[in-house]
């Protein structure tokens, strides 16, 4: 197929349009490299530079395209709390434009990253038929965007398929933002010998899956003739991780000169957050890079 990635240069995009690539797939990137690089798109893919809110564009990139994946987004909790407008036009309204382009170029398939982070502060494992309490405009503009992708299913019969992330790490993710992940904080702290910091008491824990695991679920959701259209499922490993479990992994991997500060609790910080994958498992996806080889991973390869 040709496919379309939007936000390809980015972290997650730029694995998954290897494993595309590795698919025999051709590939596509849109990015306006707002956070990602032309670096990381691979060679044999072609790379359109444009924002996802220029619908002129989408509507130029889509053409020929056979299914599209959706990344393109400002992913941060705490960013969307000081820009809330922004998040909404980029993460939502992108979202329209992409849908939109879709219909009106024959585009079967489009896959949305969305996040687990619609379920908010719910507890106990959450599996896709949890309340969904979305917390931050970030989690907001995420739901609001599964509900454009149910409309273009149910209106129009795009083949439209939601993904939501749990807590995505790996390498290539950015680490130079107070808005980046907490892994690829602290695994360039590591490796840097500076201190790392965490936000609270470091009880809070996640549900860390491997990008090399979303890549395949991407991959997955792109191509199974299985996958429902306007249903949602769940990427995530159903192992909770407490940040403090986090640190002494780490100090293990790097030694005792590796050391962190503690900082007040951010705004908006979900305490606990444990995703149930059951119906992407249906479709044949099982998580395969456990943590510690991840972390492993992370602390030495850049
Ligand atoms: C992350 C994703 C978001 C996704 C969500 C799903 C990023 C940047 N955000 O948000 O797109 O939808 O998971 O749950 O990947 N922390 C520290 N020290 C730091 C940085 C963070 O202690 O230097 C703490 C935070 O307060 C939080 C935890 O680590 O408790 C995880 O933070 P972060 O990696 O930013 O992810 P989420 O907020 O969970």
């Amino acid at each position: 197929m040709h496919i379309l990635v939007t936000g390809g240069a980015g972290f997650i995009g730029s694995h998954s349009v290897a494993a595309l690539l590795a698919d025999g797939h051709t590939v596509r990137v849109f990015d306006n490299l707002s956070s990602g690089q032309a670096a990381n798109v691979p060679a044999e893919a072609e790379l359109v530079i444009a924002d996802i809110t220029d619908h002129a564009a989408v509507e130029a990139a889509i053409r020929g395209c056979a299914a599209t994946l959706h990344l393109a987004a400002l992913v941060s909790v705490p960013q969307s709390l000081e820009q809330p407008i922004e998040t909404l036009a980029v993460n939502t309204t992108g979202t329209a434009h992409l849908l939109e382009a879709a219909r009106r170029a024959g585009c079967a398939r489009v896959v949305l990253a969305s996040t687990c982070a619609v379920y908010g502060d719910i507890p106990g494992v959450k599996d896709e038929q949890a309340p969904l309490r979305p917390l931050v405009p970030y989690a907001t503009s995420k739901l609001m965007a599964e509900e454009l992708m149910r409309c273009y299913a149910r209106s129009y019969g795009v083949q439209a398929i939601s993904l939501r992330y749990f807590n995505v790490y790996g390498p290539r993710q950015r680490a130079d933002s107070p808005y980046s992940g907490v892994l690829a904080r602290w695994c360039a702290a590591a490796r840097a010998g500076q201190l790392c910091r965490v936000f609270g008491d470091g009880e809070q824990t996640r549900d860390f899956v491997s990008v090399h695991d979303v890549a395949r679920a991407n991959l997955m959701a792109l191509t199974s003739p299985a996958a429902v259209s306007g249903e949602v499922y769940n990427v995530a490993t159903g192992r909770a991780t407490s940040l403090n479990d986090i640190l002494t992994t780490l100090r293990d991997l790097v030694g005792p000169q590796f050391s962190w500060e503690h900082a007040p609790a951010r705004t908006g910080d979900i305490p606990h957050s444990r995703g149930d994958s059951a119906r992407l498992q249906d479709l044949g996806w099982h998580p395969q890079v456990g943590l510690s080889a991840g972390l492993a991973e992370l602390v030495m390869i850049r």
